[in-house]
């Protein structure tokens, strides 16, 4: 969606090219993009993966996918919270769902300093006694660029998991039903089981499944952060789904709808205060992904009502006074306030930080606090 233009692409080999990088942009007048992972068309920074470990903490290259870092950590008998795609990169500056956030909190919370290029090119550590490090978890990428950071690590408890995947033919499951599922009478079953390894293959967003491929497909969500399900709104939204998906001309024929329901415990046992992550006490987090091959702007049009239309029967849904949406997934059209949080004190303390730290809107092409 929107692809940015670059007219020269960076890969920096080291932590100095990036400051290099922002000095010679700051001094042609250039606007500059960073980005990992598959968010963004510029090249990751994927040549800084130098993970050093000292048993309670990892230090991580900024341009790192998950998977990499897994597998480093993984054969040292460590974890720590990384996001369940394995392509999308380490460093979640917008909060970050896991896995494992229900032990320990979000991939956040687990930062202990980073190493940030600021809007001037300076390269500064940021840690606990930085008032940046509170708005670099949550509102990061609004700050600077992140070269390292230093993360708390685990030993593995728990290496084994398992998973059933229950397939149903398209009929609306009635709220009346409240025996096991399977007694509804999927029409496809499968058991699985391996360890925490195999959990992105299981659920379709391993590196070899098609969302961790350049399909050039467009892929916009339209999250929303739900406390419950509330079953009278699910089903208008099932039924425009399915309609919207299954027509005969339908250019949404991919899509998918994600219902995402991680462990609370580790996330909620952090003060909602504590970082810039400003949704700590919903409990799903609830999108739409409608994928379509792009074809002008009256189909990305279509696409965006359609998005909306779905989300804002979940909103409606949800008795809740304002709209909150995770950053990482945001489609664009949702607000400063959606993105941050509705309390004024959260959006006044990032607007100083940003007036502080980047006045002139240098770190403000991913959804910006300003
Ligand atoms: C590991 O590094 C962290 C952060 O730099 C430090 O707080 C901790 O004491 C170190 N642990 C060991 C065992 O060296
Ligand atoms: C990261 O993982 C990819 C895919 O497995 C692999 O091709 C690449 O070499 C890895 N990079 C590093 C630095 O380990
Ligand atoms: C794990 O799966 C294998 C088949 O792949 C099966 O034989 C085994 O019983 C399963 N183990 C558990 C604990 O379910
Ligand atoms: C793209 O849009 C044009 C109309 O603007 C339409 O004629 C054409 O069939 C569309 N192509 C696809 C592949 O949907
Ligand atoms: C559930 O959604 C419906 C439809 O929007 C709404 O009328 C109802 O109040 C919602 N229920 C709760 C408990 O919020
Ligand atoms: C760069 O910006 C930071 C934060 O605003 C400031 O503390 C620092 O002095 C600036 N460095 C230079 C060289 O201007």
């Amino acid at each position: 969606m929107d692809v940015p233009v670059a007219n020269v692409v960076v890969v920096p080999g080291t932590e100095n090219d990036v400051v290099e990088t922002v000095k010679f942009a700051n001094g042609h007048s250039l606007p500059f993009l960073a980005t990992n992972g598959v968010h963004g068309s510029i090249s990751t920074l994927g040549k800084m993966t130098l993970i050093a470990k000292n048993g309670t903490t990892a230090t991580i290259g900024g341009g790192i996918r998950s998977r990499n870092l897994t597998d480093a950590l993984w054969a040292a008998g460590k974890q720590t919270v990384t996001g369940t795609c394995e392509c999308v990169g380490y460093l979640a500056l917008g909060g970050g769902h896991g896995w494992l956030q229900g032990h320990h909190g979000l991939v956040s919370d687990q930062f202990v300093s980073m190493k940030v290029v600021l809007a001037n090119g300076s390269l500064i550590t940021v840690d606990e006694k930085s008032d940046l490090f509170w708005a670099m978890k949550g509102a990061g990428h609004n700050f600077g660029i992140v070269t390292s950071v230093t993360s708390k690590i685990y030993d593995i408890q728990q290496p084994n998991y398992a998973i059933e995947t229950l397939i149903f033919k398209g009929v609306t499951v009635d709220a009346a039903h409240t025996a096991p599922f399977k007694k509804i009478g999927p029409i496809a079953t499968q058991a699985l089981n391996g360890t925490y390894l195999d959990l992105a293959k299981w659920t379709g967003i391993s590196l070899a499944d098609v969302p961790c491929q350049k399909t050039g497909n467009a892929n916009p969500r339209f999250p929303i952060y739900l406390k419950l399900y509330n079953a009278t709104a699910q089903k208008p939204v099932y039924d425009l789904f399915r309609q919207a998906t299954t027509n005969a001309s339908t250019p949404f024929s991919n899509s998918l709808f994600m219902f995402e329901g991680y462990s609370q415990g580790g996330v909620k046992a952090i003060s909602d205060d504590a970082t810039a992550f400003a949704y700590r006490a919903d409990n799903l987090l609830v999108a739409p992904l409608l994928t379509y091959t792009p074809n002008g702007t009256a189909l990305d049009a279509f696409a965006s009502k359609l998005g909306n239309q779905m989300r804002n029967i979940l909103y409606e849904g949800s008795g809740e006074t304002s709209l909150n949406t995770y950053v990482n997934y945001a489609y664009g059209d949702e607000t400063p306030v959606a993105w941050y949080g509705s309390e004024s004190w959260r959006q006044e303390r990032l607007h100083a930080l940003k007036e502080d730290f980047d006045s002139k809107g240098q770190f403000s092409f991913y959804a910006p606090i300003a």
